[in-house]
């Protein structure tokens, strides 16, 4: 069985504000119009400590920094080759 992706996205009330509210939107679309909820475990996360580099996701073990709805889309097509 395929191991599934799991992606946490910081909820933190720094993250949030500053754009996680809508790369929750862009990455839900994105699953959706993909296809692809049933292969992500997608959750929110409290503050990852790290807000001077936020927005911060997490993708697996990786976290990445200064998310916005452009680099969230070009993680997500490599992450799923789409
Ligand atoms: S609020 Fe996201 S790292 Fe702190």
């Amino acid at each position: 069985m395929k191991e599934k992706v799991i992606i946490q996205i910081c909820m933190g009330s720094s993250c949030f504000s500053r754009g996680n509210n809508k790369t929750l939107e862009v990455i839900r679309h994105y699953l959706d119009e993909h296809q692809l909820s049933g292969d992500v475990v997608l959750k929110g996360n409290h503050c990852f400590g790290d807000c001077s580099k936020g927005p911060v996701v997490k993708i697996n073990d990786h976290i990445h920094e200064e998310i916005d709805r452009e680099n969230i889309l070009e993680l997500l097509q490599k992450t799923f080759n789409t």
